[in-house]
């Protein structure tokens, strides 16, 4: 599959993981995949893809840009060994910080983080919009 492809399939799968519908355009995640900065990690079955995790280089820090798993395959530690596995290869490259943003009220994935060693850094007052929504930024030690 080509980034073309893997956009297109990222953004379907993601109107359904997320949510308020996919946070990216097909081709937000096309270019986002195009950037040499850009580390991705799929979770594949039956050659589907189930889950995927994004993230984005700068130096020794990496920003999580979003995970997901489609419902119906969740509660199964498959983002669990996204995360394991982007940790290994963003150390390998140096990365020493793990940054990322999210929703205040999504507390599925902060329970995940928090389970993972994430810590909040603080807040971020309406950082999101449709729906508007507070940021909490949340760092690990890789
Ligand atoms: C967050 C998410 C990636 C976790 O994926 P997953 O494959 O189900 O996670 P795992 O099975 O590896 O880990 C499960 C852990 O996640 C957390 N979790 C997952 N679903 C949860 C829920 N409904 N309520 C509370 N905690 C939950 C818990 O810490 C859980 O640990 P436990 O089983 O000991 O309670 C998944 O719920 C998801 O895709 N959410 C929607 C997308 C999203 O909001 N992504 C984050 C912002 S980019």
């Amino acid at each position: 599959m080509n980034n073309k492809n893997f956009a297109r399939q990222l953004k379907k799968i993601s109107n359904n993981i997320f949510e308020h519908g996919s946070p990216w355009t097909e081709s937000q995640f096309e270019s986002q995949l195009m950037q040499a900065n850009t580390e991705i990690i799929y979770h594949f079955e039956d050659d589907e893809i189930i889950g995927y995790i994004i993230c984005q280089r700068v130096l020794d820090e990496a920003e999580l840009l979003l995970i997901g798993v489609i419902p119906g395959y969740k509660h199964r530690g498959i983002a669990t060994q996204l995360l394991k596995d982007m940790c290994q290869r963003l150390k390998q490259k140096k990365v020493l910080h793990l940054f990322l943003e999210v929703r205040v009220k999504n507390i599925e994935a902060i329970s995940f983080y928090d389970k993972h060693g994430f810590k909040e850094l603080g807040i971020r007052k309406n950082y999101y919009k449709h729906p508007n929504d507070d940021a909490k930024i949340m760092q690990l030690e890789i």
